[in-house]
């Protein structure tokens, strides 16, 4: 019960960070790129990257709490897992760059950061389904 609860809670923060870190890019870019409403964006989408991490390890954390070990995944839910990590990463540091230094960045450079933000994220959302059907 308290670990159905555990994941379940973990799940609800990792599923809205998933829609924030997608959603926010793409709001920001569309219908149409409006370069002064990008930062708050920007801060959006910074810590739904960071609350992605901290929940998808919370995920690990509460599997160990409960059974003592991570699950035994395979090689294809392994290597999904490695691209959601990856993906997680590079989104949390290219924000992050944006967010110090974007002001004297070009706005080609910054449309071009807010899609390559929805391109990671659109990866991860895909590596997330691999993870769970091949684990
Ligand atoms: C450090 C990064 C991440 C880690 C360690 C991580 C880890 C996990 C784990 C352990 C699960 C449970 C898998 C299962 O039910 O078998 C999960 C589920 C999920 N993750 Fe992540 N994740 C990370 C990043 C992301 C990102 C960046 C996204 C999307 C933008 C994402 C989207 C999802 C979704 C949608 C699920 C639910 C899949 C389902 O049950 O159908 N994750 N994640």
């Amino acid at each position: 019960m308290s670990e159905n609860l555990a994941y379940a809670l973990t799940q609800v923060v990792h599923n809205f960070g998933a829609a924030a870190v997608l959603g926010g890019a793409v709001f920001a870019l569309w219908p149409a790129f409006r370069p002064e409403d990008t930062r708050s964006f920007a801060w959006l989408i910074f810590f739904a990257w960071g609350a992605q991490m901290a929940s998808g390890a919370l995920f690990g954390v509460t599997s160990l709490h409960y059974y003592g070990e991570t699950p035994d995944l395979s090689h294809v839910a392994m290597a999904a897992l490695a691209v959601k990590i990856a993906a997680a990463i590079s989104g949390f540091v290219l924000v992050g760059m944006y967010l110090l230094r974007g002001r004297t960045w070009t706005q080609t450079g910054v449309r071009r950061t807010f899609q390559s933000l929805a391109v990671l994220a659109t990866l991860a959302l895909t590596a997330a389904a691999f993870l769970r059907w091949f684990s």
